[in-house]
C-alpha cells in the first residue's frame, strides 16, 4: 500500500503541563508517564499505530508520540517525576510492542546474560521476551548531576500486579541514585519511578528527551519515547522579538500557527496493520551481513543499523505546513535510530539528486545553544541526536509556491563525501522525502524579526585550555570464536600507547575518568569504515579539528562553531573535542546509532574520584 504524501498538517508538539509550581524555590514540578496509546501516524483513512508516548499523568490528553515539549526557564529548575506506566487496564504488565533481542547485554528485569562476562556461544535463537519493558529517561543536552542523568543501568519496571517476588526489579544502580537523590531532596522515589531534577543552568538550547534503557534504547524511542527540552532565558538567549516566534505556550488554543517549531525526523516502517515494524530476525538483514552462524558469540538476531522506509517527522509521514511569506525558526533534530540525514529545500521533490537547493538555512544553534554567528548552508548534515536550530526565510517566495524538504542522506550507513559522487543517496520517492512547505498563507503581520544575515547572537565563551588529551577509539571486532569469518561488532575503546586501538565493552572497567573540574581534549581514533554520531553526556564539547590519515587537521565544519553534545567521527580519522567536566559522578559516552549504543558501542565513564 502506497502512504499519500503531504496529505496531513504537520503537528506542532503542544506544551507539556506541569503539576505543580513552587514559586518561592523556583522548581516545577511535572509527574511524566510513559503509555501505550494508539496515534494517527499515518494519513487518515490509513490504520491508527500503536506507540508508546510521554505525557502529563493529570492530563491523560497529553500523552503522545513524539512527546510534548518541555519548556524549561533559565535559573528555574525542573524535578520529574518519571512513571513507568507499560500496564494494561487490569495493572498487569504490557509486554514490549517490539521483539526484544535477548542476547544483547540489556536491562533484563530476569537477570541472566551479560554478553562481556559469559562470551555464550548462541546455538539458537532464544524464545521471545514477554516480560515487563524497563525504562529510565535521559535528557540528552542537560548538564546534571548523575543521579538525574538517565543512566542505562538505572531502568525500573512498572509497578505491576503481575510481577511475581524474585525479579530484579531494578537495574544496578537504582537503588545507588534513588538514595542519592532522596537524601539531597525532600523527595521519594516510590515503585515505577525514578525522581530527576534539572537545574537549567545551561545555555538556551535544544534539547531532547528519550528513553535509555540499557540494550533496548533502540526499541523504546522507535515505539515513541521522545520529546524536546527547549530551555530559554539567561545571557545565552535573545531577546523575545528578535527570531521569529511564537513557539507554542500552554493553553494555546488548537490549530494556531506558529513561527517557531521544533522538528523531530525519523525513519519507521509500518506493517499493512498500520502497526511499527521493527525486524525481528537477522534474517532480515541477510543481505547485509550474512546469516548468522551458528557458534558465533555476535548475537543472532542482532540488527546492526536499522534503516525504515517511511519518513515520520513530528510523529506523522510526510506531512505539510502552510507558511506565511515571512521567517520562521525551525528547530530540527534528527531523531532517526541510524539515518544521518542530508536536508535540503527544493522546488521538485523527485528532482534528480543531487538537487538544486533553493532556498538556504541560516543556522543560528547547535546541541549547545546559539553558535557564535549565523551560517548559512545550502544543505544540513545532521547524524542522529544532532540538532539545527535554523531560520528559513518565505519573504520572497511567492504566494503559492509548493517547497519540499528532502534527505540526500544515504539509506545505509554514513561514510562521509557527497551524495552521487561517494554514495547514493536516499530514495527520492520514500526517503528521499520529508515534508512540504506551501507558502500559502497571507502574511497576519508584518515580520518585525531581524534577517538572519544581520543577526547578533548572545556572547560566546569559547572553553580555556586543556590540561590532558585522551585517545579512544572506534572500532570493529571480529567474532572471538569465528576468527575473522563472519559477522563483526562495533566497539568502543582505547589506544595503547603504541597506537593500537583496544575494544572494551560496558561491562569492562572504567577507563576515562577526567579530574572534577579538568579541560579535556578527546581524541576519537575511528578506524571502523562508517561514520559513527559519537555523544558524551553531561558536557558540551568544542570541536577541535580533525585528521584523515595522511592529511593535516581540518577544522570544524560550518554549523560546528558553537557548543555541541554529539559529534560524527569518521572512518579512518581522528576527530578532537574539548569539554570540561565539572561535574562529578559516573556518566556514559556513546555512538548515538541506537543500535550500536545498544550493541557495546556505549562506555560508562567517571568525573573525579570514586
Ligand atoms: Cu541521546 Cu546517551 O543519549
Ligand atoms: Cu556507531
Amino acid at each position: 500500500t502506497l502512504i499519500d504524501k503531504y496529505v496531513t498538517e504537520l503537528a506542532v508538539p503542544p506544551v507539556m503541563p506541569w503539576a505543580e509550581r513552587d514559586e518561592a524555590g523556583r522548581v516545577d514540578h511535572y509527574t511524566i508517564g510513559v503509555r501505550q496509546l494508539r496515534q494517527q501516524i499515518l494519513p487518515a483513512g490509513m490504520p491508527a499505530t500503536t506507540v508508546w508516548g510521554y505525557g502529563s499523568i493529570r492530563h491523560p490528553g497529553s500523552f503522545a508520540y513524539p512527546s510534548c515539549t518541555v519548556e524549561a526557564t533559565y535559573g528555574r529548575a525542573i524535578r520529574v517525576t518519571w512513571v513507568n506506566q507499560l500496564l494494561e487496564r487490569h495493572g498487569n504488565h504490557l509486554p514490549h510492542l517490539l521483539p526484544v533481542d535477548p542476547t544483547l547485554h540489556w536491562a533484563n528485569p530476569e537477570g541472566g546474560i551479560s554478553r562481556r562476562d559469559a562470551r555464550p556461544a548462541f546455538t539458537s535463537t532464544p524464545g521471545p521476551y514477554t516480560g515487563p519493558v524497563p525504562i529510565v529517561t535521559h535528557l540528552h543536552g542537560g548538564h546534571n548531576t548523575q543521579e538525574s542523568d538517565g543512566y542505562p543501568e538505572a531502568w525500573y519496571l512498572p509497578h505491576a500486579s503481575d510481577i511475581p517476588d524474585g525479579y530484579a526489579r531494578v537495574g544496578s544502580f537504582y537503588e545507588r541514585f534513588k538514595t542519592i537523590f532522596e537524601n539531597q531532596f525532600d523527595a521519594v522515589w516510590e515503585p515505577g519511578t525514578a525522581v530527576f531534577q534539572y537545574a537549567n543552568q545551561e545555555r538556551a538550547a535544544t534539547s531532547w528527551f528519550h528513553d535509555h534503557a540499557l540494550g533496548v534504547t533502540r526499541l523504546n524511542v522507535y515505539a515513541g519515547l521522545a520529546g524536546f527540552y527547549l530551555l530559554r532565558g539567561g545571557p545565552s538567549d535573545l531577546p523575545d522579538g528578535v527570531l521569529p516566534g511564537p513557539a507554542p505556550k500552554l493553553g494555546d488554543p488548537p490549530g494556531k500557527h506558529y513561527y517557531e517549531i521544533p522538528v523531530v525526523i525519523q525513519d519507521r516502517s509500518f506493517s499493512t496493520d498500520g502497526s511499527l515494524f521493527y525486524p525481528a530476525s537477522r534474517a532480515s538483514f541477510d543481505h547485509f551481513t550474512g546469516p548468522y552462524i551458528p557458534g558465533s558469540d555476535i548475537s543472532p538476531i542482532w540488527n546492526p543499523e536499522f534503516f525504515g522506509n517511511t519518513m515520520v517527522t513530528n510523529g506523522r509521514t510526510w506531512p505539510a505546513l502552510s507558511v506565511e511569506p515571512r521567517r520562521y525558526r525551525l528547530r530540527f533534530l534528527n531523531g532517526c535510530n541510524a539515518r544521518f540525514l542530508i536536508l535540503k529545500i527544493v522546488t521538485d521533490p523527485m528532482a534528480p539528486r543531487p538537487a538544486d537547493p533553493v532556498l538556504p538555512f541560516w543556522q543560528i544553534g547547535s546541541e549547545g545553544g546559539f553558535l557564535p554567528a549565523p551560517v548559512q548552508r545550502d544543505q544540513l548534515l545532521t547524524a542522529p541526536a544532532e540538532r539545527a536550530d535554523v531560520v528559513v526565510d518565505f519573504t520572497s517566495i511567492p504566494v503559492g509556491t509548493d517547497l519540499y524538504l528532502i534527505n540526500e542522506g544515504p539509506d545505509e550507513p554514513f561514510r562521509g563525501g557527497r551524495a552521487g559522487t561517494d554514495f547514493r543517496p536516499a530514495a527520492p520517492g520514500t526517503t528521499g522525502q520529508v515534508m512540504k512547505f506551501t507558502v500559502a498563507r497571507p502574511l497576519t503581520t508584518s515580520d518585525r524579526t531581524v534577517p538572519p544575515a544581520h543577526l547578533t547572537l548572545p556572547p560566546f565563551e569559547p572553553l580555556g585550555p586543556a590540561s590532558h588529551t585522551r585517545q579512544v577509539s572506534l572500532q570493529e571486532q571480529n567474532s572471538a570464536v569465528l576468527r575473522g569469518v563472519g559477522p563483526r561488532m562495533v566497539m568502543l575503546g582505547t589506544v595503547d600507547r603504541h597506537g593500537n586501538p583496544t575494544p572494551m565493552g560496558w561491562g569492562d572497567p572504567i577507563t576515562e575518568n577526567p579530574a572534577l573540574g579538568a579541560t579535556e581534549i578527546w581524541e576519537i581514533h575511528n578506524s571502523t569504515k562508517d561514520a559513527h554520531p559519537i555523544h558524551i553526556h553531561e558536557v558540551q564539547f568544542q570541536v577541535v579539528d580533525r585528521q584523515s590519515t595522511g592529511h593535516s587537521a581540518r577544522p570544524p565544519e560550518p554549523g560546528e562553531s558553537g557548543f555541541k553534545d554529539t559529534v560524527i567521527a569518521y572512518p579512518h580519522a581522528i576527530t578532537r573535542v574539548k569539554a570540561t567536566f565539572d561535574r562529578a559522578g559516573q556518566y556514559v559516552w556513546h555512538c548515538h546509532m541506537l543500535e550500536h549504543e545498544d550493541n557495546e558501542m556505549m562506555r560508562p565513564y567517571r568525573v573525579g574520584p570514586r
